[in-house]
C-alpha cells in the first residue's frame, strides 16, 4: 500500500514546493519588480530608459534604416531624460540615453524636422553631461570580431571543470574586478545590465553564507572566494518578462565562470534553489538588497598542482541537437 502510495506523496509534496516557489516569486515581483510606472525613481527610470534608447541604438546600427523610424523611441527617451533633469539625480542610463538621442537627432534627416530642433534645444540646456562612452551606434569591423577566435577552443572550454577544493589562498581584488568587468560584457535585454554582484572573502562571512546554500557540504569550509549574483527584478517591466532576471543573471553568471577561468581561477557554480524560508534568512544576515534575486552563488579559488574533480561526461550531441523543421 505504502509503494503505491510513496510517488504520489512525494509527487503532492514537490508541487506544493513549488507552489510555495511560485508565491513567494510572485509576492517578490509585486513588492519589487519594476512595474511601476515612476520616473521619479532614478533606478526604474534607469532601466526604461535602457529600453527605449536600446531601441534607437538598433535603429542607428542599421544599413538601410527607415528615414521616419525611431521618432517614438525618441520621444519616450526624450520624455525621461526630462524627468531626470528637473530632479538631477542622474544615473548611467540617463547620460548614455542623453548621447544616443542626440546621435539620432543629429542624423541629417532627422536634423531638419522641426521637432528635432526643439528637442536639441532643451538637450542642450539640460544640466547633465553625457558620458562620452561613444554611446549609440559604433563600426565594428571583421577583424574587430576575429580577435575573439580562440587558437584552440577546445583548450579553453574543455579544460574548465567545477572545482571544490582550492588552493588555501586568496584570489587580488584586482583580478577579481578584471573578471567581473569582462563577465560585464554578457548581453542582457535591452542591455539593462541588471545583474549585481556580492563577494567575500571572509571565512566567519563565507561559513554564515553557506549555512543556507545546500550544496556545499564537504568542502564550503575551504572556499577562498564567494560570489553571489543577483539581478535587480526593477529591470523588469512587462508581465511577460517575468523570468527574464533568472535568463540574465543565468547568463552573466556563466560569463564570470568562464573569465575566471580565463585568469587561472577555478570556479564551482552553488544553487540557489532553495526554498522561500531560506531565501528570507539569508536576507536577514548579509546586506542583499532587497529588489534584488539571488540566482545562484559561486566558489572560486586557484586550484591546487594535484586536482580531483569530477569527469560530469556529456551525453552524445544526437541526444541534445536536432534541426528545427516545420511541422
Ligand atoms: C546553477 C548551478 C548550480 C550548481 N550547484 C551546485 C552545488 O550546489 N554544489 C555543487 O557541488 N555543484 C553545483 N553545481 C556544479 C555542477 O554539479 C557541475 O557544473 C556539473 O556536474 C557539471 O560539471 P562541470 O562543471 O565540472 O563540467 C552547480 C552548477 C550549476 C550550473
Amino acid at each position: 500500500m505504502w509503494k503505491k502510495l510513496r510517488p504520489l506523496v512525494r509527487g503532492a509534496y514537490r508541487i506544493f514546493g513549488g507552489l510555495r516557489g511560485f508565491i513567494y516569486d510572485f509576492q517578490r515581483y509585486l513588492r519589487f519588480g519594476g512595474w511601476r510606472e515612476d520616473l521619479n525613481d532614478k533606478s526604474l527610470r534607469n532601466y526604461k530608459l535602457a529600453m527605449a534608447y536600446h531601441g534607437l541604438e538598433k535603429s542607428l546600427s542599421f544599413k538601410n534604416r527607415k528615414p521616419n523610424s525611431g521618432w517614438s523611441n525618441a520621444e519616450r527617451v526624450y520624455r525621461k531624460l526630462k524627468v531626470a533633469n528637473n530632479i538631477m539625480n542622474i544615473g548611467f542610463h540617463d547620460r548614455a540615453g542623453k548621447e544616443v538621442l542626440l546621435q539620432f537627432l543629429n542624423l541629417p534627416a532627422n536634423k531638419k524636422t522641426k521637432r528635432a530642433d526643439e528637442m536639441i534645444n532643451d538637450i542642450n540646456k539640460f544640466n547633465f553631461k553625457d558620458d562620452f562612452q561613444n554611446h549609440g551606434s559604433i563600426s565594428f569591423n571583421s577583424d574587430d570580431y576575429c580577435k575573439g577566435v580562440l587558437k584552440n577552443p577546445e583548450n579553453f572550454f574543455l579544460s574548465r571543470y567545477s572545482l571544490r577544493e582550492f588552493q588555501q589562498k586568496n584570489v587580488s581584488p584586482k583580478e577579481i574586478e578584471r573578471a567581473i568587468k569582462m563577465a560585464m560584457k554578457t548581453p542582457s535585454v535591452c542591455n539593462r545590465q541588471s545583474w549585481h554582484i556580492y563577494h567575500s572573502s571572509k571565512p566567519e562571512i563565507i561559513k554564515k553564507v553557506l549555512k543556507y546554500q545546500n550544496g556545499n557540504r564537504g568542502f564550503g569550509d575551504q572556499i577562498p572566494e564567494l560570489f553571489i549574483i543577483g539581478v535587480d527584478l526593477r529591470a523588469f517591466f512587462v508581465g511577460q518578462e517575468h523570468y527574464q532576471h533568472w535568463i540574465d543573471g543565468g547568463l552573466f553568471s556563466m560569463s564570470l565562470i568562464y573569465t575566471l577561468h580565463s585568469l587561472g581561477i577555478a570556479s564551482c557554480a552553488l544553487n540557489w534553489s532553495q526554498t522561500p524560508d531560506s531565501d528570507k534568512q539569508l536576507r536577514k544576515v548579509i546586506n542583499i538588497d532587497k529588489h534584488h534575486t539571488i540566482i545562484m552563488m559561486l566558489a572560486a579559488g586557484y586550484p591546487n598542482t594535484e586536482n580531483k574533480v569530477c569527469s560530469s561526461k556529456r551525453k552524445p550531441i544526437e541526444e541534445i541537437f536536432s534541426q528545427i523543421e516545420l511541422k
